[in-house]
């Protein structure tokens, strides 16, 4: 892959010295130590290691009007209608909290995965389980293992409460380094964190080798496989890591709502573990209580509109298949994504990069890791990615 050509000794090098690395975000507030300022390169870009850096608009406040909205992975066209319906009748409810009505869709949703209603733990939006999670093993310091790049949202907190992270390069094919991560688990370790499919990256690991790295690990350590972008797969059932709750293993497996479901904006996740794992979390959080009562009933709703479902899948494959050609004939290298957003090198610092895209009304990503800028865009409408490629062709003229 001539993408990632890069001398992976030091590459390796560099990543054992992130543990106690830099971290910040201008969006979360959080720095290192939560009592401290955030530490920000010169820029004032947030660094989460010496690989992996974001640059940040100039103002997390300021959001530009843009004609393609693809900087944040969301899914152009949901809610689907019976979600949508489910929402209209069930707003009148808004004055009520959603006691009984969340347990419905627990059952619901346990019935789905296979579980009993013990092993599912509700969040608004898996971020909430992810952080809540980080918040509950970190609060008495211990690190986390995890890819490097990865989706930082549970690393950052789990830093912020006072725990570290031990960032593991991917492979050169881009699925994680089992191997390295499970030698990289020591006895400070509190948690191995794995997002497949991978976020910034949009790449998988095997889910055979994944299961069995699972089973084995959390006899030692639990793991937190984050599978917000399974269901863009075709097989995504197939490569779950849910099927090992019930032969007993310490997994939390968090899933979102926000993604193929089209429901960023109604807040509604989950994760499935042990009941006792899920105990220990909710002994001092209450994770279910931040999800409104219509998005319940439009949660439970959505899990049935198989239809809404297999369109998100087909036209997010079809958006992802016409911008990897384009990119491709406009001699960029995209990564071959198995999600709804795309990553490419590009040679252009990021934070004028986005600064000339945005002025195109278009809204990206820009990131830096492994030696290279990177633009990761979000599968939007085909009308949005032919916005973004007449503009990419504008920027790189
Ligand atoms: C890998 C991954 N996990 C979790 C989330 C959190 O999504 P939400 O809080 O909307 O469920 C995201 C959002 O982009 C993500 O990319």
């Amino acid at each position: 892959m001539t993408s990632i050509k890069i001398n992976r000794r030091n590459w390796l090098k560099t990543s054992a010295l992130t543990a106690g690395g830099l971290m910040a975000s201008p969006y979360l507030g959080f720095s290192k130590n939560p009592s401290l300022a955030l530490e920000l390169d010169a820029e004032g870009n947030a660094i989460y290691s010496p690989f992996f850096k974001e640059y940040l608009p100039e103002s997390s406040r300021e959001f530009p009007i843009l004609e393609a909205r693809l900087n944040a992975n969301e899914n152009p066209y949901g809610p689907s209608p019976m979600a949508l319906e489910a929402l209209k009748k069930s707003a009148s409810g808004g004055n009520r909290y959603a006691w009984k009505e969340l347990f419905q869709l627990m059952d619901k949703i346990a019935d789905f995965e296979g579980v009993t209603p013990k092993n599912i733990m509700m969040g608004p939006g898996s971020s909430d389980l992810l952080e809540k999670t980080a918040m509950v093993l970190f609060m008495n310091g211990g690190n986390v293992v995890s890819a490097d790049p990865a989706y930082m949202s549970l690393i950052r907190v789990a830093e912020a409460a006072g725990g570290t992270w031990k960032p593991v390069p991917l492979n050169e094919d881009w699925s994680h380094d089992l191997e390295a991560m499970e030698k990289a688990i020591d006895s400070e370790t509190k948690l191995v964190y794995i997002c497949n499919p991978n976020n910034p990256t949009g790449t998988i690991t095997d889910a055979k080798k994944l299961l069995d790295f699972c089973s084995r690990v959390s006899e030692k350590v639990p793991v937190f496989v984050d599978e917000a972008y399974l269901w863009f797969l075709e097989d995504g059932a197939k490569q779950s890591m849910v099927s090992l709750i019930n032969e007993g293993k310490d997994i939390i497996v968090a899933r979102t709502f926000s993604k193929i479901h089209g429901m960023a904006g109604l807040r509604v996740g989950y994760a499935v573990a042990q009941e006792a794992t899920l105990d220990k979390l909710q002994k001092i959080t209450r994770a279910g209580m931040g999800i409104s009562y219509p998005s319940v009933y439009a949660a439970m709703a959505a899990m049935d509109d198989n239809e809404f479902l297999d369109k998100s899948r087909t036209l997010n494959a079809e958006a992802r298949d016409y911008v990897f050609k384009s990119l491709q004939e406009m001699d960029f290298e995209p990564v071959a994504s198995h999600t709804s957003f795309m990553i490419f090198p590009i040679e252009m610092e990021g934070k004028g990069f986005l600064q000339k895209m945005t002025e195109q009304k278009v809204g990206v990503r820009a990131f830096q890791f492994m030696d290279k800028n990177w633009c990761r865009v979000s599968m939007g409408t085909m009308e949005e990615m032919k916005l973004f490629t007449a503009a990419l062709r504008k920027v790189f003229v």
